[in-house]
């Protein structure tokens, strides 16, 4: 496993693996990793020949308050493991790409082109965290750019993030396919994430009730209840018994994540709420057409 921390570099390996005819596959990552990304990588090797992982934490993505007020700063960050854990895959990457700031924004991210997708990016948590998926868009497309592959993976726990790039993906004509690998989770529910490191002991067992919410809601649909603002009402009040500062449950078209009706079949439903000091994210998918 080569580790590269910059642009030159990076594109000396790939172009050696182009001239041969290999396929390249991508997955981006702020580090820290779990068992999320591992499969992520594990994914990945069955796209394609090489496998880059890409470790940077992004600022640009951290500009809003309800990061967390200061999140960038105090985001895991833990090189060492992340790198002992990729290495001792039996799918290990073929190189791990970890670029300072500078070398991803030499201009300084505040000033330089930024990459914004409209509409989708600006409600759920785009409402919350104003600014985030600019951040997210353009260092996913100065990636896209940097490693040109053919293929890269992302998680769907982070649905929202997952659409605005397909969007940027689709609007600005990058010739990468975009693939989304589902939710790893714990034993009881929780959705893997860099954050739950915020959570307590006890916490971290309360946070199964996100997914249990999710659950109920998406059984509710296939079981064919129509008054979906019911449904997400609902779910918000027993989150808030539950200990959880919640800012929004909704129930939405899964492609361009307006409101749903009973009479769409691709639904997600999405959910952030406030467990102490750490901001969860889940939700799950419910297809209509084949029930
Ligand atoms: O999901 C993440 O870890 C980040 O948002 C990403 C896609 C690596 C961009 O920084």
């Amino acid at each position: 496993m080569m580790k590269i921390d910059t642009i030159v570099d990076l594109r000396l390996a790939v172009a050696g693996w182009r001239a041969a005819g290999e396929r390249v596959a991508l997955v981006p990552t702020m580090g820290n990793l779990h068992a999320g990304h591992l499969q992520l990588v594990e994914r990945a090797r069955t796209h394609a020949d090489r496998v880059v992982v890409s470790v940077f934490v992004n600022p640009m993505q951290f500009t809003d308050a309800s990061g967390g007020g200061g999140d960038f700063e105090r985001y895991p960050r833990s090189f060492d493991e992340d790198n002992t854990r990729l290495s001792a895959m039996a799918s290990a990457p073929d190189a791990v790409f970890s670029p300072t700031v500078a070398e991803v924004y030499p201009g300084g991210f505040e000033s330089e082109t930024r990459v914004s997708v409209p509409d989708i990016s600006d409600i759920l948590c785009g409402e919350y965290r104003p600014g985030h998926f600019v951040g997210v868009a353009t260092v996913v497309a100065k990636l896209f750019n940097m490693v040109q592959p053919d293929v890269a993976l992302f998680g769907e726990k982070d649905f929202q993030q997952l659409q605005v790039i397909r969007r940027f993906v689709t609007d600005l004509c990058f010739p990468v396919e975009i693939i989304g690998v589902p939710t790893v989770r714990e034993k009881n529910g929780l959705a893997m994430s860099s954050r739950n490191q915020y959570l307590s002991a006890s916490e971290r067992e309360n946070a199964a009730v996100l997914y249990q919410m999710l659950l109920t809601a998406q059984q509710k649909i296939v079981s064919g209840e129509e008054a979906f603002s019911d449904i997400q009402t609902q779910a918000i009040a027993r989150l808030s018994d539950a200990g959880f500062r919640p800012e929004y449950f909704e129930i939405r078209q899964s492609e361009n994540l307006q409101p749903a009706s009973a009479t769409d079949s691709q639904i997600v439903i999405l959910v952030a709420a406030w467990l102490g000091k750490a901001r969860l994210i889940d939700n799950l998918t419910v297809n209509l057409s084949i029930n």
